[in-house]
């Protein structure tokens, strides 16, 4: 998905190649949301004049946009500038096809007087495009981006040269806007400025000063309400930040560092100091000081600076050859720290700190329904029976796109989970918004903290399984699980006929990292069976009951790192159409444990060798049932049955890295997939 990393140095002198590296930099932070060009936008000029705006912009990898700006001999790369504004973006088509024509900063002429990057999509596009094309403005790209930049430049000249404000200019140019965005401006008539704003994209500004910032919490202007120096009609309430930045600073303390961005990777390496804008904000940087302005005020009069405690490290790939690989391998860990101080096994409590003061309201709901897309929804597959037997409620299970299609009755007393790792799903978050306007309970199971289905729902639980960088979800995966498996025993705790249940479910659940690592040693034999696997022509994953789930998501994970097509299927299904797939000497994935449905499983696997299939089971230790008639065998220790899962899909995780990295494919970035899905 298209990723926004913007620079603003004021009163630090930086050279252009030190600004080009950060922008650079701040890109590849960015690479794991998935891409297909690049681009960025810096004053032109030499020495310290900057006359001009300079757009570089390359199809492919930022690497490609290194390259470039490498043969760029005429750029002065070396004359410090003491203020500058650059904007970088990666962009994934929507509009037209990946080309340095279509990728952004888009512009608004010839002589690039706006420049803009943006994240999301403009639904009305066409029309502003056929209005601008009746005033003269020619066009030059399919993309639906390049009609803010020329309808900013169309309100500027509205404006006559009058003073308007880069800030206001914005907020005019958004109000004729329709759609989803994240976007930052620069322009060469306000040089050493941007501006940004949002509505339904993610977007933060970090903020990096050599002295403590007097405050912690940034006013909202309120349009109209302040000058452009930041102080109100009332001459009173004088942005506290601005004070210190007054001019009377000559200490050098008025140096000021501003990051726009899509996520907070991009800018922790530079300050840990954030500010998460809202939907309507438009941040403007003018003179070195950062204002939030808005049209009308919203719940808060003040946006927060807060300080993110992501480490840097936490992102880097490690001793791991991809991403996808450090993050199977973490799980153990990220377990342990998504039940980290909310199950206590020798209490045996389970607290979550962010449902806690709804309990009663959760209680009293009608049903449960769990949305969510791809391995989030499976996650909830996983799930339901145990929330199910639990809280005794009827539990529905939603795939976010399909249940906005189907306008699903939603009342008052429902209680909705938006299960998303990024926090940022286009259907997840418009399924929020839908059931929000029912009056529904919201909740939010979100790996991301600060995103966007975060900040939404009423309350929620951060699954806490850390930065998942690999497109392909695999830690969030377990961590979902666990987290929801908590959710449902924190809503029995006072069911005495449930406490033998409870208890064995938390003792499940206290020694499972030990048991994934157990499962993480069959590496080696799994690879082995990717090299066998590799030339089939399809992968079949069986099975049922609580390891459907682990079917259905291991059929994904296949299917979206190695390309070749898998499909999870129930074995209650077998007979109803699936069977006729078996050829003789056919390889099938089946998975087989010690469960209440497993003499059914069983049969499901009688039914595949009666086909001539060679069924490769993923079983429990020591099951002389499968191993008498599997052709192979991928064995993992047995827990609980609702926990089984989270063992039972690591082998496929595995599977599917080893079968993509056999056949030379990017496991981090599959072709035509993204991380984080902000279009619908
Ligand atoms: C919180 C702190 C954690 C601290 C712990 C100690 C955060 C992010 N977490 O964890 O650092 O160690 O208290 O008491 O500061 N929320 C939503 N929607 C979601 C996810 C969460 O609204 O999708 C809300 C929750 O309702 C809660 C807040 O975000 O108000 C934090 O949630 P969570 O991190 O799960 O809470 P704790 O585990 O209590
Ligand atoms: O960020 P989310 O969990 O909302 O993302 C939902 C899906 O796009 C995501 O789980 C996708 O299916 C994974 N890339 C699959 O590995």
């Amino acid at each position: 998905m298209c990723g926004i990393f913007a620079y603003l140095n004021y009163m630090v002198p930086v050279k252009r190649q030190q600004i080009l590296d950060i922008l650079i930099g701040g890109l590849q932070r960015l690479e794991y949301r998935g891409y297909d060009s690049a681009g960025l936008a810096i004053d032109g000029g030499q020495g310290e004049c900057q006359d001009n705006i300079l757009i570089i912009k390359q199809k492919g990898k930022v690497a490609a946009l290194q390259q470039e700006i490498l043969e760029q001999k005429d750029i002065d790369k070396e004359t410090p500038l003491l203020c500058h504004a650059g904007i970088s973006h990666t962009r994934w088509a929507t509009h037209g096809e990946p080309s340095p024509r279509n990728s952004h900063p888009h512009r608004s002429d010839d002589n690039n007087e706006f420049v803009v990057i943006h994240n999301g999509i403009i639904t009305n596009y066409k029309d502003i495009k056929l209005f601008l094309e009746k005033k003269g403005y020619k066009f030059e790209s399919e993309s639906d981006t390049e009609s803010i930049a020329k309808l900013i430049k169309h309100l500027h000249s509205c404006h006559k040269n009058n003073g308007v404000t880069f800030q206001k200019l914005v907020a005019e140019t958004i109000q004729q806007l329709e759609g989803s965005f994240a976007l930052v401006f620069k322009s060469t008539h306000y040089p050493g400025e941007l501006v940004a704003t949002r509505r339904g994209g993610p977007l933060l500004v970090g903020v990096r000063s050599k002295v403590q910032l007097a405050t912690n919490a940034f006013p909202i202007i309120v349009s109209g309400g302040a000058s452009q120096d930041g102080t109100y009609p009332d001459g009173k309430t004088v942005h506290p930040l601005m004070k210190q930045l007054s001019s009377d600073c000559t200490d050098g303390s008025d140096a000021m560092e501003y990051f726009f961005s899509s996520d907070a990777s991009a800018v922790i390496e530079h300050t840990k100091q954030v500010i998460y804008l809202e939907d309507e904000d438009v941040a403007a940087v003018c003179n070195g000081k950062l204002n939030i302005h808005r049209a009308t005020l919203d719940d808060s009069n003040v946006r927060e600076l807060i300080t993110v405690k992501m480490e840097l490290e936490q992102i880097m790939k490690g001793n791991y050859s991809t991403f996808m690989q450090k993050e199977i391998f973490e799980q153990p860990e990220s377990l342990v720290n998504t039940m980290r101080g909310r199950l206590n096994y020798e209490k045996g409590s389970v607290v979550l700190g962010g449902l806690k003061d709804h309990m009663g309201e959760i209680r009293r709901c009608r049903r449960l329904i769990m949305i969510a897309c791809g391995t989030s929804f499976n996650s909830a597959v996983a799930t339901r029976q145990i929330m199910e037997e639990l809280t005794e409620l009827p539990v529905m299970v939603e795939l976010s796109s399909d249940f906005l299609d189907r306008r699903t009755p939603i009342f008052r007393d429902d209680v909705c989970f938006f299960i998303s790792q990024s926090g940022e799903t286009a259907d997840t978050l418009m399924a929020l918004k839908y059931c929000k306007e029912k009056g529904a309970l919201n909740v939010g199971i979100t790996n991301v903290v600060g995103s966007t289905i975060s900040r939404e729902t009423h309350c929620g639980v951060h699954v806490n399984a850390g930065p998942e960088i690999g497109v392909a979800s695999t830690k969030a995966y377990t961590s979902q699980i666990a987290t929801l498996i908590m959710f449902a025993l924190t809503l029995c705790e006072d069911r005495i006929s449930m406490t033998d249940r409870r208890k064995e479910i938390m003792r499940g659940l206290h020694e499972l990292p030990e048991k994934i690592e157990k499962v993480l040693l069959l590496d080696e034999r799994i690879k082995e069976i990717a090299e066998e696997l590799i030339h089939e022509r399809s992968l079949l994953v069986m099975g049922r009951g609580y390891n459907f789930s682990t079917c259905i998501e291991g059929a994904l994970k296949i299917k979206e790192l190695s390309y070749m097509h898998s499909e999870g299927i129930l074995c209650g299904e077998l007979k109803h159409g699936p069977l006729a797939m078996l050829d003789p000497g056919m390889k099938v994935l089946m998975v087989c444990t010690k469960d209440r449905v497993y003499s059914k499983v069983l049969s499901g696997i009688q039914q595949v060798i009666a086909r001539q299939g060679r069924p490769i089971v993923i079983c429990n230790p020591d099951d002389n049932n499968v191993h008498d008639m599997a052709y192979k065998v991928i064995e993992v220790p047995q827990t609980v049955d609702c926990i089984q899962a989270i063992l039972t899909v690591i082998p496929l995780q595995l599977l599917s890295f080893h079968l993509a990295t056999k056949k030379g494919l990017n496991v981090d970035m599959p072709r035509n997939l993204a991380k984080s899905v902000t279009v619908e």
